[in-house]
């Protein structure tokens, strides 16, 4: 990765191509959010459902500014706070990123802490809509083989930045109101959140992201939750009844399974998560054992994934 090829993917980025490129949650997908054949183009490379808006980067602030038809003092407050950094600030959406919206009169924004994102959004000068850089349903890639691996020949560029350091996406916040409320739990924790805006609402959200009432997140093989501690001793089981296993747990596993682990706290799951569900179906075992974590700070949008990647509350359509 040299400044030769962020000079290109800006350059590709203000053709109309699209690029993909990492930031400190997962691997984006971008384009420029003013153009309609760009976005359709993320939308089919992708697989997504047309009704699922991408989320709009920008380098700064007065990025905010020239996509954002209203900033409420909220949504400076929080940016000014938590940018860059994965926090998403939904605000009412001018038409300079109107393909970006699915159709919605908001747009959601954020300002990623990546020195290449950054060197990425000040060379092309313009708003990249970005979504995972996964196809649709599947693990969000934290390295650049993830996005090759699932996208391939599909994309323009590949922008390697190494591995995501966060792991898990962004917090997605309505910013419009003088409270905020939390449409994807993320990186950004509630008590982040909370410490700079409290929030009215405690305990579950009826709100939620178009993009979270689906199924995600999702490997070919079984994805098994472990109670905490209990993910070694679990796995084992499962290898002991004959199933072909891999496990991320907090403590190592016995032989004859493989293992992903251990990790050693909640950002290290954070960080390795989506990492092990694509390594556990290259690995081709019948089931990965994750082992659960406390659904507090990061751990809340840790189990929100882990739960989704193992279709907990997401049954399947009863033709599937
Ligand atoms: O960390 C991240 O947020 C990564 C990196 C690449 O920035 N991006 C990401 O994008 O996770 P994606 O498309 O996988 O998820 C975007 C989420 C979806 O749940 C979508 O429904 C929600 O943001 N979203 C986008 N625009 C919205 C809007 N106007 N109102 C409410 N939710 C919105
Ligand atoms: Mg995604």
């Amino acid at each position: 990765m040299t400044s030769p090829d962020i000079q290109r993917a800006a350059t590709i980025l203000r053709a109309g191509g699209v690029v993909a490129f990492p930031t400190e949650t997962v691997y984006g997908l971008g384009g420029d959010a003013g153009r309609s054949e760009t976005i359709a183009r993320i939308f089919a490379v992708k697989g997504r459902p047309l009704d699922n808006p991408l989320i709009v980067h920008v380098a700064d602030q007065t990025g905010l500014e020239a996509v954002a038809a209203e900033v409420s003092p909220l949504a400076r407050r929080l940016a000014e706070h938590f940018w860059p950094g994965p926090l998403t600030l939904v605000v009412q959406a001018t038409d300079a990123v109107r393909p970006a919206t699915a159709g919605l009169d908001t747009v959601a924004v954020r300002v990623p802490d990546h020195p290449v994102a950054q060197a990425l959004l000040l060379a092309a000068g313009i708003p990249v809509a970005a979504p995972s850089a996964n196809r649709s349903g599947r693990p969000s890639p934290t390295t650049a083989a993830h996005v090759r691996a699932d996208l391939g020949g599909d994309v323009d560029f590949v922008l390697d930045g190494g591995p995501c350091t966060v792991g898990v996406e962004s917090t997605v916040v309505d910013a419009r109101g003088v409270v905020p409320v939390v449409l994807r739990p993320g990186a950004v924790t509630a008590e982040e959140l909370a410490a700079v805006a409290p929030s009215t609402a405690n305990g579950a959200q009826p709100h939620r992201s178009p993009g979270t009432r689906h199924a995600h997140y999702q490997p070919s093989c079984r994805v098994e939750i472990a109670p905490p501690g209990m993910g070694a001793a679990r796995a084992g089981e499962l290898a002991a009844a004959g199933q072909r296993v891999a496990v991320l747990a907090s403590t190592p596993a016995d032989s004859g399974v493989h293992e992903l682990g251990p990790f050693t706290g909640t950002a290290d799951l954070a960080r390795r998560l989506y990492g092990a569900l694509r390594e556990a179906e290259r690995l081709a075992v019948d089931v990965i054992v994750v082992e659960a974590v406390a659904p507090e700070g990061i751990g809340r949008a840790v189990m929100d994934r882990l739960e989704r990647a193992a279709g907990v509350g997401f049954p399947p359509p009863a033709d599937a």
